[in-house]
């Protein structure tokens, strides 16, 4: 299944691990004001096994939190699900949520990891394989803001989508709400979305979970210079950077920057770009949403509430959604 190119405003459908659209996009990003990096190419297979160790600490709420709902709520997300339904997931990681939730789902009959992280997904896609031999596993490498196919296994079957993680949260809303178009428009008319969303909490909770005390928010943000130093022979010091991560109540968002520690100019194939002492690279936003204030963004972009859940705390949710049409 091709997904046709007019559903994209990107004008190149080349894979973002070619080193050219990588290259671009940082010169871009770095002759901007205020300087910005795009949170996809945090993920190398160093940065998913940064995000990995990011999940499993104290402060970092989400992933447990979000593993609960889907362990409690699990039979009522399968009742959603078609029977035979192949499951798309969008930025699959470690898949460690969709073993959370097969357990709920007997009749799935196939699964498709998306993801940017090449080395990871094959990684994980081939271990799912070999625990669980009777489930057909597909997995695609791909960027899922640009076109890109399914496999032919998969045209025949109903399709299902998953997005946990709060990955959504990644994107500006009416970024989000046109990739949730886009995903809409891949699983067809009547498909169920379940998507999990972070919720608008206390300032202390939030940047506790993107400022550790352990550092390794800090060390997957950092991660973002080591990888364009490797692969886009840069000259970079990385330890002349250092980590920011705070709460910006006003646009509800979770921010990460990278603070330039001295005046100084960054060499990028070739090219140079002058950082003031403080200054900062923008390399992330994580969105938090109300429950109402979600629905309106996926009513936007043609999806139907059909249930939320959350812990008893209210600090994470999980969003099940129907296909207009
Ligand atoms: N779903 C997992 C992982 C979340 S981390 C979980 O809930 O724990 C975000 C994942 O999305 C990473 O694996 C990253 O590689 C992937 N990702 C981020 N931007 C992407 C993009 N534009 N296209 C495809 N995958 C992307
Ligand atoms: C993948 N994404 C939803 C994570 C988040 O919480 O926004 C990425 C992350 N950044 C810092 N910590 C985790």
């Amino acid at each position: 299944m091709t997904i046709d190119p007019r559903l994209s405003d990107s004008s190149s459908a080349e894979p973002v691990t070619e080193d050219g659209v990588f290259l671009a996009d940082v010169w871009d990003g770095l002759a901007a004001k205020p300087k910005v990096l795009s949170a996809k190419y945090f993920y190398d297979a160093a940065g998913s096994a940064l995000f990995e160790q990011i999940t499993a600490l104290p402060e970092y709420y989400p992933t447990r939190t979000e593993l609960r709902i889907l362990d409690e709520r699990g039979p009522d997300i399968a009742a959603l699900l078609p029977k035979g339904a192949a499951l798309v997931e969008f930025g699959s990681g470690s898949t460690a949520k969709l073993r959370r939730l097969l357990r709920h789902l007997p009749d799935l009959s196939a699964y498709i990891p998306v993801d940017v992280s090449g080395a990871f997904l094959t990684e994980q896609a081939e271990t799912l394989r070999a625990d669980l031999p009777d489930l057909t596993v597909e997995p695609v490498v791909a960027d899922f803001t640009r076109p890109f196919t399914l496999p032919d296994s998969v045209r025949d079957r109903p399709l299902a989508g998953f997005f946990p993680g709060s990955t959504i949260g990644n994107f500006e809303p009416g970024e989000a709400a046109r990739l949730l178009d886009v995903f809409g428009r891949i699983l067809g008319p009547g498909a169920t979305l379940v998507i999990g969303v972070d919720l608008v909490k206390d300032r202390a909770v939030l940047e506790a979970a993107y400022d550790d005390a352990a550092g390794v928010t800090a060390a997957f943000n950092l991660n973002l210079l080591r990888r364009i130093q490797r692969d886009l022979e840069a000259d970079i010091d990385v330890e002349s950077f250092r980590h920011r991560a705070f709460f910006n109540a006003e646009a509800s968002r979770i921010e990460m920057h990278l603070v330039s520690r001295r005046a100084q100019t960054l060499r990028v194939a070739g090219r140079g770009f002058a950082f003031e002492e403080g200054e900062s690279i923008h390399t992330e936003n994580s969105y938090k949403y109300t429950l109402d204030g979600f629905r309106a963004l996926a009513a936007r972009a043609g999806w139907s509430p059909l249930e939320a859940w959350t812990d008893s705390d209210g600090l994470f949710s999980v969003h099940a959604l129907r296909r207009d049409g």
